[in-house]
């Protein structure tokens, strides 16, 4: 138990540590407008680090469970992978993503992993990265750059997740009915593509239309505040709830409840993810589907880090393996949760 409780406690100071690295005074401003190194000075130019597997990774944040439990098993693996790893939190700005992917470039790490926030706007950092030497590995989301850019994307198909909630939800409504989107962070690719996959299987039920749309950014406040304005503005006419997150449906679910109506029974929900507090929320007959999306994604990256490393080549998308759970086995489901 003590050994646990010490593990946990540098588990901490080593996240918060090495949050403040990440940050620590680097060339500032966005992206575009720092010039680009074409030959990196001598004093700049990253040293091969002889041994211990050296990484940065620019998380995006703590904008939901799913994001916690992304963030736990890339400090675990680390651990358990003996990486000496530098981790920064971008606390959900790109600007401070591009920074510590600076700072990295700077230390000289072997590779260099990113969650980007958001799609755009990569292209001058990676290409900073790219002439120092440095692979960069997508971690989760995808950035809209070319693929000489990044060595490998490690992560979900967003597109089938979209398409797999979809079906989901023609089957609670009976393929007819009213749906209310509740989007993750604009220009994020977990937001843009899940939009995408819902509406191209949309179109097999001519019965069932997605009559309001909007952010919530990925969080359980941001997802209550929607759903309230929505409730407000279509009384009565909401048959579904779907949400580009597990965070936001459980923000839903609490508006739909303040408005004297039943998640779950009265409005159906249908979100992705896979979160405990998700299965709590079907076990407790309040919200019906979750598709899952793997934040577990440790071991695979530093693998794969690894593989750069040592020069061997690497697939250009290191697919998750997902499943699809529904209120009804719910309660046996949960047992089996990880994060
Ligand atoms: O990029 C994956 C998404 O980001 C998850 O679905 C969401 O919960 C997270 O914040």
């Amino acid at each position: 138990m003590l050994k646990k409780i010490l593990s946990v406690l540098l588990v901490v100071m080593l996240v918060a540590g090495l949050a403040a690295c990440g940050q620590q005074a680097q060339p500032t401003g966005p992206d575009q407008s720092t010039p680009t190194q074409s030959t990196p000075s001598e004093s700049t130019q990253p040293k091969k680090n002889e041994g211990k597997l050296v990484v940065g990774f620019a998380q995006i944040g703590q904008e939901s469970g799913w994001r916690d439990a992304e963030t736990w098993s890339i400090l675990n693996a680390a651990e358990e992978m003996g990486v000496d790893l530098k981790f920064s939190d971008g606390q959900q700005k790109q600007e401070n993503q591009i920074k510590a992917i600076r700072t990295f470039i700077q230390q000289g790490v072997d590779v260099i992993g990113v969650a980007p926030v958001v799609e755009t706007g990569w292209e001058t950092v990676f290409k900073e990265a790219k002439e120092a030497g440095i692979p960069i590995v997508l971690v989760d989301r995808r950035a809209a750059v070319s693929e000489d850019l990044y060595a490998t994307f490690i992560g979900s198909d967003f597109i089938l997740e979209g398409q797999n909630a979809c079906k989901e939800m023609a089957r609670l409504l009976n393929g007819k009915g009213n749906i209310v989107e509740l989007q993750g962070t604009v220009g994020a690719s977990a937001a843009t593509d899940r939009m995408k996959g819902f509406a191209e299987e949309l179109k097999n039920y001519p019965d069932m239309k997605i009559i309001a749309s909007q952010s919530g950014d990925f969080t359980r406040a941001k997802g209550k505040e929607v759903m309230e304005a929505f409730l407000k503005a279509y009384p009565g006419e909401i048959h579904g709830v779907y949400a580009h997150n597990d965070d936001m449906a459980l923000g839903a679910i609490e508006a739909i409840k303040d408005a004297g109506l039943k998640p779950g029974v009265d409005i159906k929900i249908v979100s992705i993810d896979g979160v405990k507090a998700i299965f709590e929320a079907m076990v407790a007959g309040e919200a019906n589907v979750t598709v899952e999306c793997n934040p577990l994604l440790g071991p695979q990256f530093f693998q794969v880090c690894k593989d750069l490393k040592e020069g061997k080549e690497v697939p250009k998308w290191v697919k998750s393996e997902e499943g699809i759970y529904r209120q009804e086995t719910a309660a046996e489901d949960i047992k089996n949760r990880k994060y």
